[in-house]
């Protein structure tokens, strides 16, 4: 798959690593052209290490046919050439510069499934009436899919994320048969599990999830404790 990033920074950097790693084509971009081709090198060097997919998972998942995948360069370009290269285009810049990156991203955005893993800046402040994922679809006219927002980027490093025995469940939002498949395969290449969260209306309680979380974790509790396993869930039909 070809994946487009925007964004050059931290996320870009573990999520775009672990795909090259996997046999996935990359490319980032930031605003700053030496930055973000300097990302992309260490990218490259990174997902090389870590040996053409064998550090990470096979492109095709955890359980998916081994095949051979040689770590591809990992580029760098604009925000429209990031568009226009990416078969997915992953949102991963910070709010601030949300709506002034899609728009130089352009008219490329449009009827592509975009993988959009932002937050909002302030976890005290997020507003449950102006959803991030909304905000990109309105800008862009793409197939937007909420997801790998849960989990800080060092999470996303972790070759693969299983923590007690289990791989780390990706819950994924969005309308879009196409794009919901495309990111299930990238959260699988990841050695995770995907999870349907529903449509793109629950992006925005997938959003303010992350900011509770958040706010749990700055304040030192263990928030992985509040949530009881499945079979002490209570006695639900399956949806
Ligand atoms: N870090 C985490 O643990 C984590 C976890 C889950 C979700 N997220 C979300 O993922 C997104 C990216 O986070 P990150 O950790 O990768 O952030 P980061 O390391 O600070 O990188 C942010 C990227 O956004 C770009 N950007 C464009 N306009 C910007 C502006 N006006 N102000 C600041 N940055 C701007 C930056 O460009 P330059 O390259 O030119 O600086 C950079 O490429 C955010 O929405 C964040 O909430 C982060």
């Amino acid at each position: 798959m070809r994946i487009g990033i925007l964004g050059a920074g931290s996320m870009a950097d573990a999520l775009g690593t672990r795909w090259a790693a996997a046999g996935h084509e990359v490319m980032v971009s930031g605003r700053d052209p030496g930055r973000s081709a300097e990302r992309a090198c260490h990218m490259t060097a990174q997902a090389a290490a870590r040996g053409a997919g064998r550090g990470g998972v096979p492109a095709g998942g955890a359980s998916g046919e081994a095949r051979s995948c040689a770590v591809v360069e990992v580029r760098s370009g604009s925000f429209a050439e990031v568009a226009g290269f990416g078969d997915v285009v992953v949102v991963a810049v910070r709010e601030a510069g949300l709506a002034d990156t899609l728009r130089a991203a352009g008219p490329a955005l449009r009827g592509k499934p975009l993988i959009d893993v932002t937050n909002g800046a302030a976890p005290d402040r997020y507003d449950p009436t102006r959803p991030l994922a909304h905000l990109i679809a309105d800008l862009t006219g793409g197939h937007v899919v909420k997801g790998f927002n849960l989990c800080h980027v060092d999470v996303w490093r972790l070759t693969p994320p299983v923590f007690d025995g289990r791989p780390l469940a990706v819950p994924l939002c969005g309308d879009d048969p196409a794009a919901m498949e495309a990111a299930r395969t990238l959260v699988a290449d990841l050695g995770c599990t995907p999870v349907n969260g529903g449509g793109l209306a629950r992006a925005m309680q997938l959003e303010a999830t992350a900011a509770f979380m958040i706010g749990l974790w700055f304040g030192g509790a263990d928030a992985q404790a509040v949530l009881p396993p499945l079979p002490s869930s209570g006695d639900h039909q399956p949806a």
